[in-house]
């Protein structure tokens, strides 16, 4: 059995909407249901459930009835903390192994593609990550913005979502992160790196159009991809793919 967990507990202070960033409309509906409907469109997947801002459940589940996602089994409040949130989704799961992917509701863009490579590499790694790599130089600074390290971008990732797990493995690091005063919160994959060191997570290839909302420039970003996604441009997301005919094309569409 396969579980997505649709992690939708924050208030998108960065936003600053005045209402969680994850029930703002884009493209027509909510990001929360598009996001919701890539898994309940993905053959891998035999469940969803959401987790959602305190005080919303009730909007966050009429989303989900009224757009008939028939594999959302449970929409219940999400914890103070992201890790807290998933803490409490690993509890809704119930016993029995099984696959975990948690999704960031707040990544509308995620693909069919990388739904199905995440569960795939379950096969083979008890956690996996997704990840870009980085077109900007990451550098590292200390409490003065001076820089401290600029580490070699080839190794380099940003992560994104899902992130998944067989169940024993994330619940094992939760277990042990718990008895840990000095917890700190991360990812859900920071969580199995530090707690059950010497598991090797996975990274699969995220896309850079699985964006997560975050500051108001992503809104705009989102919408546009939406767009590009209804219009079924063809996206240059292999730089090997472009043809002259795919180039012309993208003046237009990014110019216009
Ligand atoms: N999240 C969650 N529970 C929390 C905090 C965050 O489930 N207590 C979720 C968010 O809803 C989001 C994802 O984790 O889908 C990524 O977090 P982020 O983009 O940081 O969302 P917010 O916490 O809402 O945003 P901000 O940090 O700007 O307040």
């Amino acid at each position: 059995r396969t579980v997505a967990v649709v992690l939708a507990g924050g208030t998108g202070t960065r936003l600053g909407l005045g209402i969680p960033k994850q029930l703002l409309k884009i493209a027509g509906k909510p990001i929360i249901e598009h996001t919701l409907a890539v898994f309940e469109g993905a053959p891998e997947i035999d469940e969803v459930i959401v987790l959602m801002a305190s005080g919303h459940v009730p909007q966050a589940q009429a989303i989900v009835d009224k757009a008939g996602l028939r594999k959302v089994s449970k929409v219940i409040e999400g914890g103070e903390t992201r890790n807290d949130t998933t803490r409490i989704a690993l509890d809704a799961v119930g016993e029995g192994d099984v696959n975990i992917l948690f999704h960031d509701a707040v990544r509308p863009l995620v693909s069919g593609r990388i739904v199905r490579e995440c569960v795939n590499a379950l096969w083979t790694y008890a956690a996996v990550d997704v990840a870009i790599p980085s077109a900007d130089t990451i550098i590292q600074v200390d409490e003065n913005e001076c820089i401290t390290d600029i580490p070699v971008r080839s190794r380099l990732r940003r992560g994104q979502t899902p992130q998944a797990f067989r169940s024993q493995t994330i619940r094992e690091a939760y277990r042990l992160a718990a008895d840990d005063p000095h917890f700190a919160a991360t990812d859900d994959c920071g969580v199995v790196l530090r707690y059950l060191p010497g598991t090797p997570i996975k990274v699969i290839d995220g896309s850079d159009e699985n964006i997560k909302v975050t500051h108001p420039v992503d809104v705009h970003l989102a919408d546009k991809l939406f767009q590009l996604a209804a219009a079924q441009v063809p996206r240059l997301t292999d730089p090997r793919s472009y043809s002259e005919e795919l180039a012309g094309r993208t003046i237009v569409v990014f110019g216009g």
